[in-house]
């Protein structure tokens, strides 16, 4: 049984689509979440769900490596073995990155490399884009940069404002992410270097929305 730990900063509906996905399952649960931000919607949503929750700030904690000493002993003490950020606005910082090796990833809304950083479905829509899309990537020290798991596009409508493309590029992530991070556990998708080799059954289930847990078989 892999152990999860979401990290998110705001509303958490990706959070909530991932913890739902392994409700019941064998494989693989999300244990707890880590938040950033007092009040932010995603606790409510823990606290339904019966997913416990911690909150914590770097200026609380007299710093960032202190706020991921803090995290890592958090993550420790529940034997938690991979953590899935969602919508959690932060660099993660090398003491993570070397208790987690390839074992952090993250969900990005456009077509990574464009638009990494904040913001970046209104950056698709003012650069005038006809397709945007969801980046699920291993997480590196970089903003935004780790090696890709898995895209796929989203169309821009000219009538579109932020919101629309948000709620489209949102039906997307819900589907994909927890789908994707359970082939990845299960091996289903490995990295080779920079590139992510599948297997074709997995993408299928990915791709198709099937409910099958890991492995997709
Ligand atoms: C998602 O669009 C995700 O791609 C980005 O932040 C957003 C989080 O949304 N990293 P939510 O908090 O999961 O609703």
């Amino acid at each position: 049984m892999k152990q999860m730990a979401v990290f998110a900063s705001g509303s958490g509906s990706n959070f909530e689509s991932l913890v739902k996905f392994w409700q019941d399952s064998a494989e693989a649960a999300v244990r707890l979440l880590i938040c950033d931000q007092p009040g932010a919607y995603c606790l409510q949503r823990a606290e339904s769900l019966g997913i416990p929750s911690f909150v914590g700030q770097p200026r609380q904690h007299g710093g960032k490596v202190a706020y991921e000493a803090w995290i890592l002993q958090i993550l420790q003490e529940q034997q938690i073995d991979f953590v899935v950020l969602a919508g959690y606005m932060r660099l993660v910082g090398p003491q993570l990155l070397a208790a987690y090796p390839e074992r952090i990833v993250n969900i990005h809304p456009a077509l990574l490399p464009s638009f990494p950083g904040k913001h970046a479905v209104e950056q698709a829509l003012a650069s005038g884009v006809q397709v945007s899309g969801v980046t699920i990537h291993v997480v590196d020290a970089g903003m935004d940069t780790g090696p890709i798991l898995y895209q796929e596009a989203v169309p821009v409508s000219s009538s579109d404002g932020p919101a629309d493309l948000q709620a489209r590029i949102a039906r997307v992530e819900h589907r994909a992410y927890p789908r994707v991070v359970a082939a990845y556990l299960a091996g289903d998708v490995v990295l080779e270097g920079r590139r992510a080799i599948w297997q074709p059954e997995a993408l299928g289930c990915v791709q198709e929305g099937r409910k099958e847990h890991a492995p997709c078989s």
